[in-house]
């Protein structure tokens, strides 16, 4: 079949069999990927109208106890300067993101073992308490059933945790024995059980990444169906074993997200920091490729340099939540905007009708 044919199919029926998933990465070109990217936009048009999510992140630790190969934070990277913010330093950054117009806040760290359920737990009531029109997602990693069920009674209502690789064999070439694929995915069926919005992804071009590992990326995406997906290019940090390895591509990123947008109609695409550090205008080409999402930082400035997972990491001026107006402009120039809103998933029956 055609990469259109296969790209109309797509947006009838949301699903691919590898074989034709496979056909159409490998016929990526232009005129494919335009033609991907309109069919996103006309479907993420029907579902969302021309409204733009905004989530504000703080990076609160980079402690982290774990080891993957192509993370900046990684606990081998003697080189991180390594911080933790208070929990009055985190509420401080929610009350202005609050009067920014943020409505979701994304508590996002490493592995750090100093994260208890009761020191997690009462931060997010803390939040709750005081914003209850605000939504707050969890992105702490890997952690027991019981963990994600007690955070979720405290009031967390998202959690991010990217699967990374749904191939088992790349999955070991990306992180020590220690991390294993079983449990990730363990953990995402865990959360979406327990009734958090839960978000799954990968990076795109990581190294030893074939077309048939993205193959299962989708079908696993496909079988997980999460409410979110995090999509970004692989970038390289100075002080990993990947340092030396390409960052993946601005085009095969795009594509991807719409294809994504063409598979799970409903999901929060976010346009990533890691597609707006591999080209200027990365956000406004994620949302034109059918992205619905962007996180800008709110960590307080002092921190932003040291959460750094890679290299040239874009985190000052109009990334940072300071400048919503040059965001707000930005996304007008591609026929969006940002609304003020906790921005949940919309099922199927809510979709936009205008
Ligand atoms: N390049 C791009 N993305 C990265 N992440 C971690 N390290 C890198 C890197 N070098 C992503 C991972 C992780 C998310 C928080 O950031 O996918 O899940
Ligand atoms: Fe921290 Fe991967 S290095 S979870």
């Amino acid at each position: 079949m055609e990469a259109k044919e296969l790209i109309d199919k797509l947006e009838i029926h949301h699903a691919l069999t590898a074989e034709e998933w496979k056909t159409l990465l490998l016929q990526r070109d232009d005129n494919t990927a335009s033609y991907a990217a309109e069919r996103a936009v006309a479907v993420r048009r029907r579902i969302y109208g021309d409204e733009v999510y905004v989530r504000g992140l703080i990076e609160f630790t980079n402690y982290c106890k774990n080891d993957c190969y192509y993370c900046g934070i990684r606990t081998g990277n003697k080189n991180a300067d390594r911080y933790r913010l208070t929990e009055s330093e985190i509420l401080d950054c929610c009350a202005h993101g609050y009067e920014l117009g943020f409505r979701t806040f994304v508590l996002q760290g490493g592995e750090d073992p100093h994260l208890t359920d009761e020191y997690l737990c009462t931060l997010v009531q803390r939040i709750k308490d005081t914003y209850p029109d605000c939504a707050v997602t969890l992105s702490v990693g890997e952690r027991s059933k019981e963990s994600y069920r007690t955070l979720y009674k405290a009031g967390a209502d998202r959690y991010l945790l990217r699967h990374e690789t749904a191939d088992p064999a790349h999955y070991e070439r990306l992180h020590p024995a220690a991390l294993r694929l079983d449990n990730r995915k363990r953990c995402l069926y865990d959360l979406k059980e327990i009734g958090f919005q839960v978000g799954a992804g990968f990076m795109v071009g990581s190294p030893y990444q074939t077309t048939d590992c993205l193959v299962e990326d989708l079908l696993f995406l496909k079988e997980l169906s999460p409410q979110m997906a995090g999509i970004g290019p692989f970038i390289p940090h100075a002080d990993t074993p990947f340092s030396d390895r390409p960052a993946g591509s601005l085009e095969q990123t795009l594509f991807l997200l719409s294809l994504i947008r063409l598979m799970l109609p409903q999901v929060l695409l976010p346009a990533t920091t890691a597609l707006a550090t591999i080209h200027p205008q990365g956000r406004e080409l994620g949302l034109l490729a059918g992205a619905n999402v962007v996180m800008p930082n709110l960590s307080p400035r002092g921190v932003r340099e040291k959460y750094k997972l890679y290299d040239g990491k874009v985190c000052t001026g109009e990334e940072a939540a300071e400048c919503m107006n040059c965001l707000q402009k930005r996304i007008n120039s591609v026929g969006c905007r940002i609304v003020v809103d906790r921005g949940d998933y919309k099922k199927e029956t809510e979709s936009c009708t205008t």
